[in-house]
């Protein structure tokens, strides 16, 4: 077998390999010069075979090691507070800003700055003091049914709160982090009382109670359970991607509406990196970040999760391009944890199982 630069190793082997491997460590520069160290470990709660090719082509074009431990993003978090000190991780790439905000609030990311982060990154899709950067971005649209529902009754989420549309949405429960950090950037845009006015109206019109994840709302609409369902658009261009005749019969029944465009733009959200507090190889944390928003791996981000790379200039996949240019809410996406714990409460007062 080839020599493979991405390894997967538990936390003893890490420091086997940075005591024979890593001749830098020995004669460590102080970690605010500009000298890369060796190696950068990344502790990752994406899991996607293409992002070890990607770590792999870093390796190459800077000589620094990645070394990757996968796991659920609050796993990760809760290992890299117990490893305290002595935690090997550097990086830490987790999905929804949401998430990004539990890793803030748990004190184990940095703030770092950088030109090309900054440059490169959009302000929004950013937190304003670099405790972590956007990678990829993906919206929270409209799936409904072809047959039903004409595209222009669509407008904003907040039209899904009226009469019309009783009995007839789908969304998953309000305990997963895309409908919490969708009703954050709800309250940080028009503030908790109004909020709460919307997803009691939405509530109310649920076809059925929450059941399932979102690719589940997208096949309830098309079997007729439901009119219209919120989802993150990557599962809609998933099934459409696939040769299984029930997925096509799913796709030819419905379609995507992006919502809000003509006032602040659709819902995104992004998957994100940070520098772990205390990280022992920064500089090649920071570099690596910056290879992150390279036009390489935003292009391979961008083909293979179906998402939208954070920069511009990149070639989207056909099938998500298909869906059309949009204009994106620009909030910052910061507000969706800071916000957390108010939805937490809003959803429960509603009724939002
Ligand atoms: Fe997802």
């Amino acid at each position: 077998m080839s020599f493979k630069p991405v390894v997967l190793w538990t936390a003893l082997m890490s420091l086997a390999i940075a005591s024979c491997n890593n001749q830098s460590q020995e004669t460590a520069a102080p970690a605010d010069t500009a000298t890369p160290e060796a190696a950068v470990n990344v502790y990752s709660a994406r899991h996607y075979a293409v992002d070890d090719d990607l770590f792999a082509s870093f390796t190459e074009q800077t000589g620094i090691q990645v070394n990757v431990i996968e796991g659920k993003s609050d796993e990760l978090i809760e290992r890299i507070k117990a490893e305290g000190d002595a935690s090997p991780a550097d990086v830490f790439i987790t999905v929804d800003a949401g998430r990004l905000w539990r890793a803030e609030e748990a004190g184990i990311l940095q703030a770092v700055s950088s030109p090309v982060l900054d440059e490169k990154v959009p302000a929004s899709l950013r937190h304003p003091d670099g405790l972590w950067y956007g990678l990829t971005k993906r919206a929270r649209v409209l799936v409904y049914n072809t047959d039903t529902v004409a595209p222009a009754e669509l407008s904003t989420y907040e039209a899904l709160a009226e009469p019309a549309w009783n009995g007839r949405i789908c969304v998953r429960s309000s305990g997963n982090i895309y409908n919490q950090s969708l009703l954050g950037s709800f309250i940080e845009t028009v503030g908790v009382e109004a909020t709460e006015t919307w997803a009691t109206g939405l509530v109310n019109n649920f076809a059925r109670d929450p059941d399932g994840g979102d690719v589940n709302q997208i096949q309830a609409v098309a079997a007729g359970q439901c009119d219209v369902a919120i989802v993150n658009h990557y599962y809609w261009a998933r099934l459409a991607k696939s040769d299984d005749p029930e997925n096509q019969e799913i796709i030819a029944q419905t379609a995507v509406f992006f919502p809000n465009q003509a006032d602040r733009g659709t819902h995104v959200n992004i998957s994100g990196v940070g520098v772990v507090t205390g990280a022992e190889n920064r500089e090649s944390a920071i570099a690596f970040l910056e290879f992150l928003v390279s036009p390489e791996a935003q292009q391979v981000f961008a083909n293979s999760n179906n998402e939208y790379p954070v920069i511009e200039d990149i070639d989207i996949d056909p099938v998500v391009a298909e869906l059309g240019e949009f204009k994106f809410d620009e909030v910052n996406v910061s507000a969706y944890g800071r916000n957390n714990p108010e939805v937490v409460k809003l959803v429960d007062r509603v009724g939002w199982k």
